[in-house]
């Protein structure tokens, strides 16, 4: 399904099982200490990364989080990795055509009482009230915030809030998004879909 968001020149990977693949010692190192679940995401993801990877071209590498838990992608590829229940993918880009890549999974439902007012703008609260029937967008909304900040983070390498940006969508698929604090992009373009219960969002910066 991602692949319907990525433009040429992305790969990527998804599954809606676990899968083994062997970890690197850096990686295991990053998750000597989590729990089973987290093992399992953490270890898919890496399968997922692993084969956008060798769809550029590439042989396997270890993917270590960094800073803020950022993915460190060999020199040369940019990428993102996500994970929801039953789903997980990564793409991936060779740089200088692809800058940054943002991509993120959710369930398709609403988001808990109270968690739309913490992460979006009046105007997007706005938008969403009277957006079409069918789509979940204040989870859709949380989505592409999360795409468009593992895009902005490995170029800005600083934090992002959930306020920072002003999302806006349309019902074909696309969004955009306006960051409103001083950084290396000012902004962004998105795609989105829902199927299968699931909402994926994806953002690449191109060259
Ligand atoms: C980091 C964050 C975006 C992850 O999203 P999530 O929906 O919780 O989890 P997902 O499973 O979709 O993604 C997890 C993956 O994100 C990636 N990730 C984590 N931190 C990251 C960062 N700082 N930059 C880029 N990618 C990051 C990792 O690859 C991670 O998987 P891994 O640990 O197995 O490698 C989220 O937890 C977060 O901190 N959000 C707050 C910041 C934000 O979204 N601001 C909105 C700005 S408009």
């Amino acid at each position: 399904m991602i692949e319907r968001l990525l433009p040429p020149g992305v790969t990527w990977a998804e599954t809606f099982t676990d899968r083994e693949c062997a970890l690197f010692p850096a990686e295991e190192a990053a998750i000597a200490q989590a729990v089973e679940k987290r093992r399992r995401e953490f270890t898919t993801g890496r399968w997922c990364a692993r084969q956008a990877l060798a769809a550029l071209g590439l042989p396997a590498t270890p993917i270590v989080p960094g800073e803020r838990g950022a993915p460190g992608w060999p020199p040369g590829v940019a990428g993102a990795i996500t994970h929801c229940p039953g789903y997980r993918a990564a793409a991936a880009g060779r740089t200088p055509d692809v800058v940054s890549v943002g991509i993120d999974a959710e369930t398709h439902a609403p988001l808990p009482d109270g968690v739309l007012d913490l992460v979006s703008l009046p105007a997007e609260r706005a938008w969403i009230a009277t957006a079409p029937p069918g789509t979940h967008w204040d989870r859709l909304l949380f989505s592409a915030k999360e795409s468009v900040y593992k895009a902005w983070f490995p170029l800005a390498r600083r934090w992002l809030g959930f306020e920072e940006a002003a999302l806006t969508f349309s019902p074909d698929g696309r969004f955009s998004a306006e960051i409103l604090v001083d950084g290396p992009v000012s902004s962004f373009s998105g795609r989105w879909l829902t199927a299968d219960g699931l909402v994926l969002t994806a953002v690449t910066v191109p060259a």
